[in-house]
């Protein structure tokens, strides 16, 4: 070892050892003879002092007068306790300082292009780009520890429940996971590809046939898709999988699970099972799959009371078989102004609402440009409808129902955030049930799945197949985690008429099934036993337990919104001959 201790571990007990540490040069102050070298390392800072009338030789002190930011340093001296007044009462090393008797600098570093320190960091394309300075400074190291021990606990778990850690392979066949596949070319199979996994699923399964009933893996995942806030081309999934199972023992690992980790990173017990409901009910009460209940201010129907209203709008949107809903956001009426109600507008328009109404509520009633349109007794009973109090904000939308569900759910969320309804500290868990299996796709005029073909149906639903598959509710959980879908999960079909229906309906026909996933409907067929899983997306986790609110932060090198590694400058041209063994000719596309 080329150090004794490290940066952030010496205190007052060591006072008058001699000792050696190794670590970057944080900071440098030239007083007069005296210059002191805050050094630092992933555990620590501490001061080293050069001074000229103790101990240190000239020469030591030359080197000394030498040294800059980021060198990296390897220093021998003496543990010296500080004087009252010097003492640093916000540094845990603050009681002391290293007297020095040995320098070497180990490595000179370039004048960084930001301070590790920096309590205001510079734009993040100058960050990624030198990622590895980035990553020095503290609340990244933080970060990357916080993820470590996260890790850790989850195999633990996992471990101790009595789940096999198996790998996939990387390499293999497309999954239809939903998004745009990575590919990579085969050099030996000309003109054939293999695929990135957008997620383990299908190997999984295959594992469950096999015979492994507990399976787990920390899994890295490759979509091609648009990229957001909580969003990678390349994450982490914990990914999970269990057989002779019921949709249960699922959600009673995954509850197990959360009480561990809440216990263990945040010290807090959190009453299991932890809540659920289902899909249908989310939308309803909270316009989202994913909503938020940390807060309440659930979405309420006004529809029976404004049939006969004199508003066209809300009127003309119930005849045409809509709906008319809205929420009431507690004492915002003069937080809100027109011109702030303006801009909700525009932002809901984003979900194809048509419009905002909204009314003060007032000792006296409703304001608003339309309350005219609501007599006194309408006034009262949606005051009555929403409990309502003086000083609230109510906002209605009235559109086709699921614009309804879409604008309102997203609205709330955004008032919760600007009304700060919520502790943002509080982390809640609860569990949707029942998506639906399949969704219509207006624009393509089929059905799709909505998570992945291999969803088992609930069975009461199967007579939908031949009549209303957009009725069959699919035996289906999402984890949502203060308003971020946390994880996904179903029991799966282990049928293989089952799964040829779903597919049929998908509109892949037998041949393209057996094209596609012919390894898993042939393993189906050699007995399959009933199995069901879940993934948990480990990024999303960290950052939301660490209250950050951006992805990249937890990922040590993460990808910017255009899906580029800054750091190596991936992706990149290769050169001809790796593109001739590829078998692949670039064509310039005609722009
Ligand atoms: P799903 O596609 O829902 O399910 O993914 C599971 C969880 O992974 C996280 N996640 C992501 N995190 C970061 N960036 C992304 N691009 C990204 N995409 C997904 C989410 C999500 O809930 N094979 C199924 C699981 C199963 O059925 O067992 C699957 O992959 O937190
Ligand atoms: P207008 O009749 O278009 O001038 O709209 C009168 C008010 O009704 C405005 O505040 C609009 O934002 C609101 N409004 C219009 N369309 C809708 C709708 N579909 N749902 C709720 N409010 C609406």
């Amino acid at each position: 070892m080329l150090r004794t201790h490290t940066c952030g571990q010496l205190r007052r007990e060591h006072v008058d050892q001699t000792v050696t540490l190794c670590g970057w040069v944080d900071s440098r102050r030239d007083h007069g003879g005296l210059i002191f070298i805050d050094l630092r390392d992933r555990y620590g800072k501490i001061q080293v002092v050069f001074d000229p009338s103790k101990s240190a030789s000239t020469e030591l002190h030359d080197l000394a007068g030498t040294l800059r930011n980021e060198d990296v340093l390897r220093v021998s001296g003496t543990v010296v306790r500080r004087s009252e007044k010097d003492v640093n009462p916000k540094l845990p090393t603050g009681e002391i300082d290293v007297r020095a008797l040995e320098l070497k600098v180990l490595n000179k570093s370039r004048t960084p292009p930001f301070e590790p320190g920096t309590t205001d960091p510079p734009n993040e394309e100058l960050r990624l780009r030198y990622r590895f300075i980035d990553l020095r400074r503290p609340r990244l190291q933080e970060l990357m520890l916080f993820r470590h021990r996260v890790t850790k606990l989850v195999r633990d778990y996992f471990d101790e429940h009595g789940f096999l850690d198996i790998e996939t392979p990387m390499l293999g066949r497309s999954t239809p996971e939903g998004a745009r596949d990575y590919l990579v070319p085969s050099r030996v199979h000309e003109g054939c590809f293999y695929a990135l996994p957008q997620s383990p699923q299908i190997y999984k399964q295959i594992l469950m046939v096999a015979g492994f009933d507990r399976y787990m893996q920390i899994a890295r995942c490759f979509r091609d898709e648009d990229l957001r806030a909580d969003r990678q081309p390349e994450f982490t999934q914990i990914d999970v999988e269990m057989a002779f199972v019921e949709r249960e023992d699922i959600l009673q690992t995954i509850d197990g699970l959360v009480a561990h980790l809440m216990r263990s990173l945040r010290g807090e017990e959190i009453p299991l099972p932890l809540p659920r409901l289902s899909h249908r009910e989310a939308m309803e009460k909270y316009g989202s799959d994913k909503p938020d209940l940390r807060f309440g201010m659930e979405l309420v129907d006004l529809g029976d009371l404004v049939a006969n209203c004199g508003f066209a709008v809300f009127k003309n949107a119930l005849a045409e078989g809509g709906r008319v809903r809205g929420l009431c956001a507690p004492q915002a009426a003069a937080k809100y102004s027109r011109k702030n109600i303006d801009e909700l507008t525009t932002y809901i328009a984003d979900f194809k609402a048509k419009g905002l109404a909204f009314f003060r509520v007032t000792p006296t009633g409703l304001d608003s440009p339309i309350s005219k349109f609501f007599s006194p007794d309408e006034q009262a009973a949606i005051i009555a409808r929403f409990q309502a109090a003086a000083g609230d904000l109510i906002f209605i939308v009235a559109d086709k129902g699921p614009v309804t569900s879409a604008a309102l759910g997203a609205l709330r969320a955004r008032l919760g955030r600007e009304l700060k309804l919520y502790d943002p500290n509080q982390m809640h868990f609860s569990w949707v049930l029942d998506f639906p299996l399949f969704s219509w796709n207006a624009e393509e005029s089929r059905w799709d799945a909505e998570h992945h073909p291999f969803c088992n149906p609930v069975e009461d639903d199967v007579p939908y197949f031949q009549t209303d598959p957009g009725q069959i509710r699919a035996q289906s959980y999402d984890m949502v985690i203060n308003g971020c879908e946390g994880a996904s999960g179903s029991v799966r079909i282990h049928d293989p008429q089952v799964q040829q229906q779903v597919f049929d309906l998908l509109g892949i026909d037998p041949q393209q099934a057996e094209e596609r996933f012919s390894f898993l409907l042939e393993a189906l067929r050699y007995g399959a036993p009933p199995h069901a899983g879940i993934a948990l997306g480990l990024d999303r986790w960290v950052m939301l337990f660490t209250g950050c609110d951006n992805i990249r932060d937890v990922i040590a090198f993460p990808k910017t919104q255009k899906a580029a590694d800054l750091l190596s400058g991936a992706p990149a041209a290769v050169d001809a001959k790796q593109l001739k063994d590829l078998h692949i000719r670039i064509v310039e596309e005609n722009r």
